[in-house]
């Protein structure tokens, strides 16, 4: 099985990387990387992050700057362009979609949403704009245990789009969120099977593992949580090994913090490859990064009507947190 090792060393970057540093100071920019995309972007960003974070730190981190770019994914750039409107905000990559937000258009949620009156609308911040424009309060997987706790125990909720996030907040609040039947593709692609062959082999290392991933992955895991916990818990473990069962861009920020330690990429079912990778955070690259800090494009562009809708649950969701 071929090894993960999204080290970001990337040879002969030297000079991409020192434009793109020159790029970054003429036309005054800031750089948020989430921990998904290659290393060698982790590397150069200003701030890197898990969707929390970036939001979080959007406000902030674009104060003083005219330019964010978000080497990320296009829900990720949506929520820095609400949260910053008046900001220019790039992305490498305008393609770099989301499997779990496509599994939820707008027109289908809002009759979903029209199905269940009475119900608040909790959404994952993993959605279009106008997902967010429907829902009364936006999570992370950083906080959604946290929001949904927030109501009161009997409040009818509807819960989108990630089934799998939805039914393990559900198991670990005792809730009965009504759940939309969304996934992430890369998520679902982990196998129990390779994971338990894995653990075998490696007895002592913790299983971890990302919310987005199937009940019987998660049943596995020795630790659930959003990449920024996983994180966490991997450099304060005492453990020595670790098996990750998320996408394998973590990994860079887990070797980087802990280089003794040893960490293996769970595997998707379907694949030779050792790791599980998403496309889409991958269609960023330093060439592309530098492309658009030049060109000042692609830009994202978002609906102000809708823009206004959506700011509404993002701050309720910072408010909480
Ligand atoms: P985090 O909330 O952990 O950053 O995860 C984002 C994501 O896209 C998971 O697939
Ligand atoms: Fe979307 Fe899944 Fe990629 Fe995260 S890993 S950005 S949920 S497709």
């Amino acid at each position: 099985m071929k090894e993960c090792t999204n080290s970001g060393a990337g040879v002969g970057n030297d000079a991409l990387r020192e434009e793109i540093l020159r790029l970054k100071k003429e036309k005054n920019a800031v750089i948020l990387a989430h921990y998904y995309v290659d290393g060698a972007l982790q590397d150069i960003a200003d701030y890197v992050g898990d969707s929390l974070a970036l939001a979080q730190k959007a406000a902030d981190a674009a104060r003083d700057a005219d330019v964010v770019v978000m080497c990320g994914v296009n829900f990720m750039g949506e929520t820095v362009k609400v949260l910053c409107p008046d900001k220019t905000v790039l992305m490498p990559d305008l393609e770099a979609g989301c499997s779990l937000a496509d599994s939820c258009p707008a027109e289908e949620f809002a009759a979903f949403v029209a199905a269940h009156p009475g119900h608040t609308v909790i959404s994952y911040v993993n959605t279009s704009i106008g997902v967010k424009a429907l829902s009364d309060v936006l999570v992370t997987s950083s906080n959604a245990r946290r929001i949904v706790e927030s109501f009161p125990a009997d409040e009818k909720i509807i819960f989108g789009p990630d089934r799998n996030l939805g039914s393990y907040i559900n198991s670990v609040t005792d809730r009965e969120m009504v759940l939309w039947d969304g996934a992430c593709h890369v998520h679902e692609r982990f196998s129990p099977e390779r994971i338990a062959e894995l653990k075998a082999a490696h007895p002592d290392a913790p299983v971890l593992a990302h919310p987005e991933c199937r009940r019987p992955v998660l049943l596995l895991a020795d630790k659930v949580g959003s990449t920024a916990a996983l994180l966490e818990y991997a450099l304060a473990s005492p453990a020595k090994e670790f098996i990750v069962a998320t996408e394998s861009g973590i990994l860079h920020q887990m070797r980087k913090g802990a280089p003794e330690k040893t960490f293996i990429a769970a595997p998707p079912t379907d694949s030779t490859c050792g790791c599980n990778e998403c496309a889409y955070m991958k269609l960023n690259t330093l060439a592309k990064l530098r492309d658009c800090l030049r060109d000042g494009k692609p830009e994202i562009q978002v609906d102000p009507e809708l823009a206004e809708r959506a700011l509404r649950p993002i701050e309720r969701m910072l408010s909480l947190c």
